[in-house]
């Protein structure tokens, strides 16, 4: 059971700004030449933001707080007694609050500043709590993207970007802590909306020494200001570094990791829509569909010694072996009942009775993979397979690991070679072509062109989306 206290600081995204890093952000702010009239912070909590602030900026006339927890209202009044700035704290709920309005009155240059709740729509979701925008589309696209995983929010997304976009025509600046994610959906989804960003950056902080969490975080901050907008947005790896390493852009719509990188390789872009890279097969059910050869005979996962008939039996390369390069050779085998999605797989009984008893006695567990997508299709079916999967020359790259390594995998004893779902490949015709294709895919051009759709600290960076964006050789 979570206690009370921990339970209220999950639910609230509880992560108290340390003094000393709430200081060094304003130091920064003001480096960058930042005069501010009036300083709001959203979600003030014990408003250690808002005290820096007032110590920082000698220009600041207001100093605007508003927060859910009325003990942290209470230290903050406490915090800011004797303040020269007038000072408006009030208890209140972000959701309710009537930001455009609020901001609109504030007069001269203004900063919106803090650090919004660290919380997800489904951690909420998993404690039962209420503390959500009431009518937006978080909770529509809960309902829509439920079954994909594409619907875990971070509040922290909702609330700035709601700043954003309620902040006076006249402009201001918005500098918030957040996760490094949450900035890049923010300026993704504000790039796509047209909202009027000026001068944008991303700066790293120490989120481990800070707040004892355990993922990238960073002050983004985000010129807002009627004009050019640049759609751009420099990155830098610490607070106060002078250097960036690298600038965010868009492309299409999606985001682009180093927009320079682009730029050098423009003449790369794939101008069609044709579908090349595949991911291999989806089976789910690794005990029964992969067998391993024990000199003679197969064994499956289950341990058990299986003797089936060549016909739906394909070597496999697996991703491991794919990264370190050993495609040269496998011992591993895969059952794969269909040639293309949703074939009828009755016609495995007489064809292959030995295969097809093997199936029907762990039919059990086949039915039970917990995926929808197996639902209402013929007994024993699989995806992610179709003519390409029978090519015989294959370019793969694993897509569990961190490396853009594209090896060659030929057939092997005749047979052409599977890869799992956690592979992306292109099909070949031949060795030789193959080879080329490898070789261009390997070259340093190709690799700084991919390497600008890429985020090498998401969980799986190399999508076969990124793969895509690159034009046939
Ligand atoms: C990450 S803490 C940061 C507090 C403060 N901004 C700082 O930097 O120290 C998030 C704050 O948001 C407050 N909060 C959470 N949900 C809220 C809501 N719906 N309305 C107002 N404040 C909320 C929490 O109580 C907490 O104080």
């Amino acid at each position: 059971m979570i206690r009370v206290k921990s339970r209220q600081k999950i639910e609230f995204g509880d992560f108290q700004t340390p003094p000393e890093l709430a200081v060094a952000v304003c130091r920064q702010l003001q480096a960058e030449g930042l005069v501010p009239a009036g300083v709001v912070e959203p979600t003030c909590g014990q408003g250690f933001f808002l005290e820096a602030a007032a110590d920082i900026f000698p220009s600041v006339r207001s100093l605007v707080g508003r927060e859910w927890n009325r003990q942290y209202v209470a230290d903050a009044k406490a915090r800011l007694h004797g303040c020269q700035a007038k000072v408006d704290l009030k208890q209140a709920d972000f959701f309710e609050q009537e930001w455009p309005k609020l901001l609109r009155q504030q007069t001269g240059p203004v900063l919106v500043l803090g650090n919004p709740p660290w919380v997800t729509n489904s951690q909420l979701g998993s404690l039962g709590s209420n503390n959500l925008p009431a009518k937006s589309n978080f909770q529509r696209q809960r309902g829509i993207d439920a079954k994909t995983g594409k619907a875990n929010f971070d509040i922290s997304q909702w609330m700035i970007t709601t700043l954003l976009e309620s902040m006076p025509t006249a402009g201001g600046v918005l500098a918030m802590l957040c996760k490094t994610a949450v900035a890049r959906k923010v300026l993704q989804q504000a790039w796509n909306s047209a909202l009027p960003l000026a001068r944008c950056s991303i700066r790293g902080i120490d989120s481990r020494r800070h707040f004892r969490a355990a993922v990238d975080a960073c002050l983004l901050t985000c010129e807002v200001r009627p004009g050019e907008h640049p759609q751009t947005c420099e990155v830098f790896a610490n607070l106060e570094d002078t250097r960036a390493e690298s600038t965010l852009g868009i492309y299409e719509g999606r985001l682009l990791a180093d927009r320079n990188a682009l730029e050098r390789h423009r003449h790369l872009l794939e101008t069609e829509s044709n579908k090349r890279w595949r991911s291999g097969v989806k089976h789910d059910c690794r005990d029964v569909m992969q067998l391993q050869r024990r000199g003679w005979s197969l064994v499956n996962g289950l341990g058990e010694t299986v003797e089936l008939e060549p016909d739906y039996l394909f070597p496999m390369m697996p991703a491991g072996k794919i990264h370190r390069g050993e495609t040269r050779q496998t011992d591993q085998f895969l059952l794969v009942p269909q040639s293309h999605t949703g074939e009828d797989t009755s016609t495995i009984e007489s064809k292959a009775p030995r295969t097809w008893a093997y199936l029907r006695r762990h039919a059990d567990r086949l039915a039970a993979r917990k995926s929808s997508i197996y639902r209402g299709r013929p007994p024993f079916s699989i995806f992610g397979i179709g003519e390409y999967s029978f090519a015989r020359w294959k370019v793969a790259i694993s897509a569990l690991h961190k490396q853009l390594s594209f090896r060659v995998v030929g057939p092997q004893e005749g047979r052409p070679v599977m890869m799992d779902d956690t592979t992306y490949f292109l099909s070949l015709r031949t060795r030789k072509e193959a080879t080329q294709v490898a070789t261009w895919l390997n070259s340093a051009e190709v690799q700084e062109f991919l390497t600008a759709w890429i985020f090498w600290d998401a969980k799986r960076p190399i999508t076969t989306d990124v793969l895509q964006r690159l034009r046939s050789f």
